[in-house]
């Protein structure tokens, strides 16, 4: 007996969190690797292109048709590993949602991703691109990945180094991009070996804000989720993907440059020498913050969350996207890169 459906013609927009309208020619849900061995063997697998979706909160589509297979992960399960005095090892299914592995966290005193907490999308989603914030990013806690390769159809386990994660970045979004990310396996600390990262500025102005002097995993959490909603808009009321695009890494003399045109321009040193640049100055800096036009617009709360204004099509915040790059290249010299992956 058949353990998954292809459906067809489904429409997307209720799985991506720009809430642009698109369909996929098929759909394939996935919830456990079986499913992945049926698909990878059936006739109609072969010769289409394919998609993994997890959360929808980092894609694009750009068009009205996806003319491919939308594999949606829904592998679910969050499993204690393993346990020491000290540590608590999850293994985590690659379709639960971020904000639930954090909430469980939280929960249960476990620190380590609470600075991650409220960003949208997948577990599964999570590695692609290394998610962090606030001085935290999954790299920390992350121990391996189990994947699905669609290739060549073999599950594997890879340890955190295989996985390559960097800025924004790691091996699935550079070149393993074949694979679906079935589990995530994270090491998190018991809370009374743990002490809270509040090192990035804003945490600690919100905490004295919030009157808290000797903050906890909890009130982190809490924290951190007040400076989210301020910053960035709630998808569910208004379309849109987080940061847009990438902060920019450059040398020291771009650096320079950028600051002979503005004496305040912030930047980060890194620890090899290069510098980051934010690109939400970058765009306020060239007039973009809070711009709207028809469908679209540059959110007024954060200069690098591009927002669907109600009824925007895939293409319109293309369009958006591509005219803020050609701007910041033509004024200040800098080519911005999108965060957000891009479907055509
Ligand atoms: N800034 C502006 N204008 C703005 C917003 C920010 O000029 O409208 C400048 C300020 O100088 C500010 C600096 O940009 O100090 C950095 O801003 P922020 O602290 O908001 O961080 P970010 O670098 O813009 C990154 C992530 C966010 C994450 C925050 C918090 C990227 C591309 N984005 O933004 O991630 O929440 O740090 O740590 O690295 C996401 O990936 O979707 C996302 C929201």
């Amino acid at each position: 007996m058949s353990g998954i459906s292809w459906e067809k013609n489904v429409d997307v927009q209720p799985y991506n969190t720009f809430n642009v309208p698109s369909t996929a020619r098929w759909l394939v849900r996935v919830q456990n690797i079986s499913n992945l061995y049926e698909l990878v063997n059936s006739t109609q697998f072969h010769n289409k292109r394919s998609l993994i979706l997890g959360g929808g909160s980092n894609i694009l589509f750009a068009n009205a048709q996806y003319d491919g297979i939308v594999l949606k992960n829904e592998i679910q399960g969050i499993k204690i590993q393993s346990e020491d005095d000290q540590h608590v090892t999850l293994r985590v299914g690659g379709g639960v949602e971020w904000v639930s592995l954090v909430d469980y966290c939280v929960q249960n005193d476990l620190g380590g991703i609470e600075n991650l907490s409220l960003i949208p999308g997948t577990v599964g989603a999570a590695p692609v691109q290394n998610i962090g914030a606030y001085g935290a990013e999954l790299s920390d806690v992350l121990v391996a990945v189990e994947v699905f390769d669609l290739d060549t159809g073999q599950a594997r386990t890879m340890p955190k180094d295989e996985c390559e994660p960097k800025y924004r970045g790691s091996i699935f979004k550079d070149t393993l991009k074949s694979v679906m990310i079935c589990a995530v396996t994270i090491r998190v600390v018991k809370a009374r070996f743990y002490s809270v990262n509040t090192g990035y500025g804003l945490i600690r102005d919100v905490l004295l804000e919030l009157g808290i002097s000797t903050p906890t995993i909890r009130s982190v959490s809490e924290a951190i989720c007040l400076l989210r909603k301020r910053k960035i808009p709630d998808p569910k009321s208004i379309g849109n993907a987080g940061s847009f695009f990438k902060n920019v890494v450059c040398d020291d003399s771009i650096r320079r440059s950028i600051e002979s045109v503005d004496a305040n321009t912030p930047f980060y040193r890194n620890p090899d020498g290069t510098y980051v640049i934010p690109a939400a100055w970058l765009i306020e800096k060239c007039g973009w913050k809070g711009r709207q036009f028809d469908n679209v617009g540059v959110s007024s709360r954060h200069a690098l969350v591009l927002v669907n204004l109600g009824r925007a099509e895939g293409r319109e915040i293309v369009w958006l996207a591509e005219l803020i790059m050609r701007d910041v290249q033509a004024q200040l010299g800098l080519l911005l890169t999108p965060e957000v992956n891009i479907i055509r």
